[in-house]
């Protein structure tokens, strides 16, 4: 089969069980066709085989994930290349041949695939065209009712969205046929819905024959700023705050970073949304937080601005909740009384973050601060720390709102940088809940 550029292109099929759900899918060309509980990969392959008996003139690529063989060996990955006697394996026809067109490297087109938490998020990348399209899915709807995201829900959810997304994102993006990369998140993250996203990136990169890469979640962050239209020119100093993470860092480039300080704890957003349950609200905490906020009287509680009575970088957050609990102790909890609480925690977050920003400034003598991670976000840390660059001479840049929180443009954006930089992943599909910000390397290195 041919695209429209003439060059052999194959159908993917894939298989994935996510670990200990019991859940094992089978979407194929776009649909779910199959889906068991309880599998045990392996036992099943006459059932497997039945069920391909159908589709199967129209699969030409088959690739088997075995995902429930436990995590650990995750980090070395799991996929073998048809043809290497792989249990369970269907006996394929490999068609797709990379060929490397004319184009110069850097402006291939990337197709980027995120789905580490509960957002499934997909994006087309072009280096000389910039971001063609992208699509967010929130499972923020599935996940409210038990106040928190639940990594089961997650994978599976993952699983029902991502090709429609793809789908629709490669429409918008100008088609399958000009895709000369695939990226996908590989960490960190949670594993089985990790697993959904590097399954299909890695299945659809063999079954295309581009080059693919596993890329680190973080990164995506830090450089989303360079999907504006301003973007911050290295070296910067970068303020990552999301739901997993706090870091500042000093970027030279792509892959050197120097962690100058951490969240010994509790990362920021991880503090909003506790705090939030504290207050009645529901998940995400960080938004409705930040929203109940904004009716807060000034002045009403003040809470501690951990760790910024001595030198460091570091972040401590979890004291913060209890400084609230304690505080809101035997008082009659009215809306007025949550929302000065509310205010008086973000002012302390802000003021913290703001406080460590400037010492990292004036520490490295960078000329630009880069904010990024779903935190963010945050109307009042995007003021306040604009106006501390003002009276410092330095530029605060952030990424657009939607870019702050979980997006794949970040993730195309970033499999961009690797792979026209020569990174290049073998077959293994890689997928890790830790992920070391200090294991990352330049692309090639
Ligand atoms: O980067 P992100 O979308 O996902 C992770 O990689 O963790 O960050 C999510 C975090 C959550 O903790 C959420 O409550 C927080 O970012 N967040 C906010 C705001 N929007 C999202 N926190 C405070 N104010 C906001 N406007
Ligand atoms: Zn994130």
């Amino acid at each position: 089969m041919a695209d429209a550029r003439g060059r052999e292109v194959a159908h993917a099929a894939l298989l994935v069980t996510l670990h200990r759900s019991g859940l094992l899918a089978f979407p194929l060309l776009g649909r779910l066709l199959v889906e068991f509980t309880a599998p045990q990969l392996g036992q099943y392959t006459g059932l497997f085989a039945g069920t391909l008996e159908p589709a199967q003139g129209g699969i030409e690529i088959f690739v088997l994930t075995n995902a429930n063989a436990g995590h650990r060996n995750l980090v070395e990955g799991q996929v073998r290349a048809p043809g290497h006697g792989h249990r369970g394996a269907l006996p394929v026809k490999r068609t797709a041949n990379f060929k490397e067109r004319g184009r110069e490297l850097q402006s291939m087109r990337i197709l980027g695939l995120e789905t580490s938490c509960d957002e499934t998020a997909v994006a087309v990348y072009d280096g000389t065209a910039g971001l063609l399209a992208h699509e967010v899915y929130s499972q923020v709807d599935l996940h409210a009712a038990y106040g928190g995201v639940v990594p089961e829900l997650a994978s599976r959810d993952h699983l029902r969205k991502v090709l429609p997304l793809l789908r629709k994102v490669l429409a918008e993006g100008g088609g399958r046929g000009g895709i000369d990369g695939v990226a996908y998140t590989s960490g960190p993250g949670l594993v089985g819905a990790l697993l959904v996203g590097a399954a299909v990136a890695r299945s659809l990169a063999f079954a295309w024959g581009v080059p693919c890469t596993g890329v680190h979640h973080m990164e995506g962050h830090l450089l989303a700023p360079l999907l504006e239209d301003e973007p911050p020119e290295f070296p910067f100093v970068a303020l990552l705050v999301s739901g997993g993470h706090t870091v500042l860092a000093r970027v030279e480039g792509v892959g050197r970073y120097e962690i100058l300080g951490a969240s010994l704890d509790d990362a920021a957003g991880e503090a909003f949304d506790k705090t939030a349950k504290l207050l009645g609200l529901g998940y995400p905490g960080g938004p409705q937080l930040a929203l109940l906020a904004e009716r807060g009287r000034p002045d009403v509680f003040r809470f501690p601005r951990p760790l910024t009575d001595r030198p460091g970088l570091d972040f401590s957050f979890s004291g913060l909740k209890t400084a609230v609990v304690v505080a809101l102790r035997g008082r009659d909890l009215d809306d007025q009384m949550r929302a000065d609480a509310a205010l008086a925690f973000e002012e302390a977050v802000v003021d913290t973050l703001v406080t460590k920003g400037r010492r990292a400034l004036e520490a490295t003598g960078a000329g630009t601060l880069v904010v990024a991670g779903g935190v963010g976000a945050n109307r009042r840390l995007r003021a306040r720390m604009r106006a501390m660059g003002e009276r410092a001479g330095v530029r605060v840049v952030y990424p657009r709102v939607e870019f702050c929180t979980d997006n794949a443009a970040m993730i195309a954006l970033l499999g961009h940088l690797r792979l026209s930089a020569g990174q290049r992943d073998d077959l293994a599909i890689r997928a890790r809940a830790r992920w070391p910000m200090t294991e990352l390397a330049p692309p090639g290195a």
